[in-house]
């Protein structure tokens, strides 16, 4: 939440930093703001709205030529998202400006002490109150100033300091939060994530835990909170501009729903050994262990949990151990019951979610093994894990999910098959013919795709609808969830996922004449219970849109709209039925006009509780 840009170098500041908020917007579009430094002053430009306000108002009046700046794209939590809480802030000098993402839980206390001491606060935010209190502690060493600062925070953050005295230098700060060092050659850049700077330059360095950074053209310096000059990993970027461009769609999450076939290849990539079976080394866990394991638990939020559910399916399916599937904003707070023989497992696509992060740590304190399985490399997910599983879909930039569920579910079939290998609940032939299964799924989701006109001019038809329900069995049943979730957060429509069974326990009471009805019905042994719920529903006056697989005719007599998906196990269907999915939400949103990308009062990265 919130995206974070520094910059120090020979180019003008304003136009790397908008570069990378742009890139960054999908972190939070609530408001943005530049602050420039440039002739011993801090010159600060903010907007609330989209960037293209900012961009507007920029345009409007006198260029900033300084070649150092900071730059902020917000998701509100402490006050409305207006002109005056916008970032950057500034303290009673107009000297140091600061931009912040998190949340400073002490805020209130710290902001109390600064206005009995005689400051002036202008804004509703908490990061305002660091400001000044950079002010107060300044003797010249901006960076000894930021590190007596962060001794006294409570909370999270990433701070990014710029101040009028110092032309060429930036000073950021992280607990808790993502913050990435750009390494280039003569500039140097700050960002939540590499997407920012990834047209300057694609060697990044890690910034850990309660790590002050000083940026500096010819320079990065990074110490711990008492100044000790720390070492930090550098690594490269494997991916280029492209991957963060749309590249000729109309949308991000058009481009990124028509990469996930090559992005489940990147996932399978290079995970087989010569026999054909499954080399997970990344689980870092001896067979020894995996054989000792009791349970596994997965915890993820949203579309994330989606994915974990049908990790839980296949696990239990391949494995027999106990699995349990937990949204992780609950998991810590009921005592779950959690040891030293149980898999903990933290899908996240960003890697920074709090709630994820919260109940892996929660977990570790139980002595749980922990394992990832996240698509961002160097994420605070991934390096407070055991191991980590890097799903490698590419950068993700719609803030809707759409291939990073795709390569999360196929990373959790991998370790399903893993551990069944491994505890030989499966044998070798078995395992050899799920991974075959999986590597045509690839081609399968090509073909998906080619088929989805049908569903696009449906979701044009129905478009005008306020309520549509999704309904499934089985793998169908996460799915249906997930069907739901995109067509909410995308359409703002009142839309319900329910697992097929449970509707005749209350939600059909919402059903009348016309209401659409969703119906995942993938080849199943459980189809002809589907087929029940769904006459329950038709009799009742629902307009039935079924999913069905290629030569499966049961579901036929009842659908009033078939949307056919090429044939694979029953399974592996997810990676299938979601497609239409996606598509269907996609193009109901563009229908009625919305900002498929951006969607109202949502960030990518959800890095508060
Ligand atoms: C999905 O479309 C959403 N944007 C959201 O539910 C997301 O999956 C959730 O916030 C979890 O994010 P994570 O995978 O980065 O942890």
């Amino acid at each position: 939440m919130c995206g974070i840009v520094g910059y120090v170098g020979p180019k003008r500041a304003v136009d790397v930093v908008l570069e990378g908020l742009r890139r960054l917007e999908y972190r939070g579009y609530d408001s943005a703001g530049v602050a420039v430094v440039e002739n011993a002053t801090v010159d600060v430009e903010r907007r609330a709205g989209k960037l293209s306000n900012l961009e507007k108002a920029l345009s409007e009046r006198e260029q900033m030529t300084g070649t150092t700046g900071i730059g902020h794209t917000r998701w509100a939590t402490h006050g409305a998202p207006t002109d005056r809480n916008a970032h950057p802030h500034v303290d009673c000098t107009g000297k140091v400006a600061v931009v912040h993402n998190g949340t400073i839980e002490n805020f209130a206390e710290l902001r109390h002490a600064l206005e009995v001491g005689g400051h002036q606060l202008h804004s509703e935010t908490d990061t305002e109150a660091v400001a000044h209190m950079v002010e107060e502690r300044y003797d010249g060493d901006l960076a000894a100033a930021v590190r007596s600062v962060c001794k006294e925070l409570g909370g999270s953050f990433v701070l990014v300091v710029a101040h009028a005295d110092h032309p060429d230098l930036v000073v950021g700060a992280r607990r808790n939060l993502p913050l990435v060092a750009g390494v280039g050659e003569g500039e140097n850049f700050l960002a939540s994530d590499v997407t920012a700077f990834i047209g300057h330059t694609r060697n990044a360095r890690v910034v850990d835990q309660d790590q002050i950074v000083e940026l500096r053209s010819d320079s990065i310096t990074v110490t711990d909170l008492e100044g000790t000059v720390v070492d930090g990993e550098q690594y490269h970027v494997d991916w280029d501009t492209d991957a963060a461009e749309k590249g000729g769609y109309e949308f991000f999450m058009l481009k990124e729903i028509e990469e996930q076939p090559a992005a489940v290849r990147e996932t399978l990539a290079g995970r087989l050994d010569s026999k054909g079976l499954l080399r997970l080394d990344e689980l870092a866990l001896s067979d020894e262990d995996i054989r000792d394991l009791e349970q596994v638990v997965v915890v993820a939020c949203g579309s994330s949990y989606h994915s974990a559910m049908v990790g839980k399916y296949a696990i239990e399916r391949w494995t027999r151990i106990a699995t349990s599937v937990e949204i992780a904003s609950e998991f810590r707070y009921r005592d779950p019951v959690v040891n030293r023989r149980t898999l903990l497992v933290a899908v996240s696509q960003s890697g920074e979610t709090a709630d994820t992060l919260e109940a892996l740590r929660h977990a570790r304190q139980q002595r749980a093994w922990s394992l990832a399985v996240t698509n961002t490399v160097g994420s605070t997910v991934a390096r407070e894990s055991d191991a980590a599983l890097y799903t490698r879909g590419g950068p993700e930039v719609a803030v809707a999910s759409t291939k990073a569920v795709m390569t999360q579910m196929t990373a959790m079939y991998l370790v399903g098959l893993y551990l069944a290998q491994v505890r030989g609940t499966r044998d070798p032939d078995e395992v050899r013919a799920h991974l075959r299964d999986l590597q045509e799924i690839p081609h399968l989701i090509e073909e998906t795709l080619s088929r989805m006109e049908v569903v696009r001019e449906l979701a044009r038809d129905l478009s005008s609808e306020e309520r549509v329900l999704f309904i499934g069995r089985h793998v169908g049943y996460p799915m249906a969830l997930e069907g739901a979730l995109k067509l909410k957060e995308l359409a703002y429509v009142s839309a319900e996922g329910f697992p097929a069974g449970e509707i005749k326990h209350g939600p059909i009471a919402l059903v009348e004449q016309g209401t659409p009805v969703v119906v995942l019905a993938p080849r199943h042994a459980l189809t002809s219970k589907l087929v029940t719920n769904v006459q329950e529903l038709r009799a009742r006056g629902a307009r039935t849109i079924v999913v069905t697989t290629d030569g499966d005719d049961a579901m036929e007599p009842y659908a009033d709209h078939l949307i056919r998906i090429p044939d694979t196990k029953s399974l592996l269907s997810p990676l299938l039925t979601m497609v239409p999915m996606q598509v269907f939400a996609a193009e109901f949103a563009k229908a009625r006009g919305l900002d498929v990308d951006q969607p109202r009062n949502l960030a990518k990265s959800v890095t508060v509780e």
